[in-house]
């Protein structure tokens, strides 16, 4: 089985000069629609013989926003090779053209095997954001997009002569800008980490994760951690706490469903002083739909329906490296949804954990049945804040489309922690409604609740079924069904999981711990 690439960010002081910056790739941003080549570029391009404004001139390069164009070094210059990168207009640009600048880095690098590539910040910059959110984005951006999933792939031609390792730099004449550059780094290598590590275990299949493979997962992180523990209700505990919602939806499956509970807690800190946030996560091994079966086309997706779950057990890696000051409840139903004659079906009557029933309408509305146990176990185990996060609806996925994740909350503070969060994770979200109204839709005639509503509002009412388990709490609900993957690649990463969340929830908690 082969390795991920190993990436390694760190600070790195130079020459004043950059055309003396010994590097296999150095990496330079441009604005779109200035006049003329900055002070830094103009060093440059006389170096170069003027190649640069050559380029610019004849319109091969606009610096347009995600563009990007490879050139070679001279032996004027110490770099091998030139990246130059669009940043767009120069008024436009946020940390996330950074993060994305350092992606498209990264991956241009892996792609054309080099092994270090060296990111020199723009100076603009350098005035507008503050220098450890500039270091946490470029490693954050260099981790998203040197990735590569290929554990399955045995010795093909791309693999061959692939590097081991990619080393990138942040560059800074002065050391005092350093420190700070490095301080985010670190940060931003944590979360990187992380968020890769979430998309390594979502890109893998149904027949390697499913819910006891994935609770062995979260158990060998907890046991790496010093501050975190792992409990896994496995299959016969879930009988004796009466968890209908994920044995209903498991019970199709010779995979067996799990119920995986992760908890950190601040060393050295007076925990029992600080809040309490629990985290939810989605985690359906393999989505065929069950007895009311998804059709075949696209069907290899749903591997991916447990993103949300791992974007939990990836956030609480994080944070656990951070070592924030907030408790944190990661709980992460898990089953996989199968159709056979063991399946619960259609017109079935469940009870849930919290002792509601709910008529089973649609097998393929499994999501919010494990996740009512999930909500249900984060209000006993005494929650201040509750969090979900789950690939929820193909509804919410045709309402925001591939760049942006639905959110709902009953809480308006909250609603401006999240966006605040989301604004500097560059994770995006956008507010959708659900309330009374939909809730109506989630009554049954032969049970408290029934798992669908009617043919509008899909993203709604799949909340208000949700909202139904989290009793008085602080709540906040995340669809991502239309962000959990990459169709295909872009610029700045391969296609596949997306590991969305990991930097959002991640983001919350540390602007939680700060306070
Ligand atoms: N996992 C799906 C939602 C989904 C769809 C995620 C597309 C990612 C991409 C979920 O379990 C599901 O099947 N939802 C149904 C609900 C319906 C039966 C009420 C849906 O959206 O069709
Ligand atoms: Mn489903
Ligand atoms: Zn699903």
């Amino acid at each position: 089985m082969r390795e991920i690439i190993k990436l390694q960010v760190k600070a790195r002081k130079v020459d004043t000069d950059i055309s003396k910056c010994r590097t296999d790739l150095l990496v330079v941003g441009m604005f779109s629609g200035m006049a003329r080549l900055d002070k830094f570029c103009s060093r440059l391009d006389d170096k170069l013989g003027g190649t640069i404004s050559r380029l610019v001139k004849l319109e091969d390069f606009k610096g347009k926003e995600g563009s990007s164009l490879l050139i070679y070094g001279t032996s004027e210059v110490g770099a091998k090779r030139i990246l130059l990168i669009g940043l767009g207009r120069k008024n436009k640009t946020g940390l996330d053209t950074i993060r994305k600048s350092a992606g498209i880095a990264a991956n241009k690098a892996v792609s054309i095997k080099a092994e270090q590539i060296t990111l020199a910040i723009h100076k603009a910059f350098g005035g507008r954001f503050a220098l450890p959110d500039i270091g946490r984005v470029c490693a954050e951006g260099a981790y998203f997009g040197g990735y590569r999933y290929d554990e399955f792939v045995t010795d093909t031609d791309e693999q061959n002569g692939r590097k081991e390792s990619l080393l990138v730099e942040v560059i800074d004449s002065d050391s005092e800008k350093l420190a700070k550059l490095r301080k985010g780094v670190e940060t931003g290598m944590i979360i990187g980490q992380a968020q890769n590590y979430a998309r390594t275990l979502a890109n893998r299949p149904g027949n390697v994760i499913n819910p006891e493979t994935l609770a062995a997962e979260a158990k060998k992180l907890a046991k790496e951690s010093e501050n975190l523990k792992c409990t896994v209700f496995d299959e016969k505990q879930l009988k004796q706490k009466a968890m209908g919602g994920v044995l209903a939806v498991g019970a199709g499956s010779r995979n067996k469903p799990t119920f995986i509970v992760l908890k950190y807690t601040p060393a050295g800190k007076k925990a029992d002083k600080l809040p309490t946030v629990a985290l939810v996560g989605k985690a359906i091994t393999f989505d065929s739909g069950g007895i009311s079966i998804k059709p075949a086309k696209g069907m290899g997706e749903m591997k991916l329906d447990k993103s949300g779950g791992i974007a939990v057990i990836a956030s609480l890696k994080a944070i656990s490296q951070l070592r924030l000051s907030v408790n944190v409840f990661g709980i992460i139903p898990s089953a996989e949804n199968m159709p056979s004659g063991t399946s619960y079906r259609p017109g079935d009557i469940v009870t849930t954990y919290s002792g509601k029933t709910v008529e089973i309408d649609n097998t393929d509305a499994e999501g919010r049945m494990i996740l009512s146990d999930g909500l249900d176990y984060a209000v006993k185990s005494g929650a201040d804040i509750i969090i979900d996060i789950a690939t929820l609806t193909g509804a919410c996925k045709v309402a925001l489309g591939k760049y942006m994740a639905g959110l709902m909350t009953n809480d308006d503070k909250l609603k401006r922690q999240m966006q605040n969060a989301s604004k500097l994770a560059g994770e995006k979200l956008w507010p959708m409604p659900s309330g009374e109204e939909y809730a109506e839709e989630m009554k049954s005639k032969i049970a408290d609740l029934k798992n669908t509503g009617s043919r509008w509002g899909g993203a709604c009412t799949a909340a208000a079924f949700l909202s139904q388990f989290v009793g008085e709490k602080k709540w906040a609900h995340i669809d991502m069904a239309g962000v959990d993957m990459f169709e295909k690649g872009t610029e700045f990463s391969e296609a596949g999981a997306s590991g969305f969340g990991v930097r959002l929830l991640t983001t919350y908690l540390m602007q939680v711990s700060a306070k």
